[in-house]
């Protein structure tokens, strides 16, 4: 009695685990086969709301035929760079791709269509994209609607090729100052000419 009373409840657990752990995507278990490239340069500072950007996608040639069998859907990303996260809990970096806030503004989904092709969309930053530091992923994804593979606009370290989102609130910010410095710069000049005319009453 006992006996199937262990067997039963190990027998739960085990079901249990299986069921959490289906459906974990791990990042590190994916391949970069995607070729991602965007057409920002290094660094370059895009403004939200008037700014485009044109991301293109592909299979990386180099991988063997077949890799891209199960690509159902390409699904493309902006995802905060290292310098962006820095005490930023809630655009962490996480393996479990569930849980993982790298990447939280969606730029386009597509169905994948060839290997021989690449795809590409043009994108004009989105108004409510906080500014900040990004690069480019896309993720293929199969037909359960799985993470299968990925490719980004940046090295492994998220270091290289970055670029800049100015917000919509930070460019209102810094309109503010330029008119502020404006209106100074006004106040001043028309000082600097009140004085000169009275110098040239007085000398006069
Ligand atoms: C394509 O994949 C190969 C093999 O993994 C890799 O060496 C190469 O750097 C990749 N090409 C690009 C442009 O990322
Ligand atoms: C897709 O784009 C990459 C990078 O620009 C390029 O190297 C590759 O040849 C392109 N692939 C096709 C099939 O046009």
């Amino acid at each position: 009695m006992a006996s199937h009373g262990i067997l039963l409840a190990s027998l739960l657990v085990l079901s249990c685990f299986s069921q959490t752990s289906y459906g974990i995507v791990l990042f590190s278990s994916l391949k970069d086969s995607l070729l991602v490239t965007a057409s920002h340069t290094e660094n370059q500072v895009l403004k939200a709301g008037i700014d485009k950007l044109t991301v293109s996608w592909g299979l990386n040639q180099s991988y063997e035929a077949g890799t891209d069998s199960t690509f159902k859907t390409i699904k493309v990303n902006l995802c905060f760079a290292q310098v962006s996260q820095v005490d930023r809990g809630w655009r962490k970096t996480v393996d479990n791709l569930a849980k993982d806030k790298t990447c939280l503004v969606k730029i386009v989904e597509r169905p994948y269509t060839s290997s021989k092709s690449n795809d590409s969309f043009d994108w004009i930053i989105e108004r409510d994209v906080p500014g900040a530091t990004y690069f480019v992923r896309a993720y293929a994804f199969d037909a359960a609607d799985q993470q299968v593979a990925y490719g980004q606009t940046t090295d492994a370290k998220k270091t290289a090729n970055l670029f800049v989102v100015e917000g919509i609130t930070g460019r209102h910010l810094s309109l503010d100052i330029t008119s502020v410095a404006f209106s100074a710069f006004s106040v001043l000049s028309l000082a600097c000419f009140f004085i000169a005319e009275k110098r040239r009453a007085k000398s006069s």
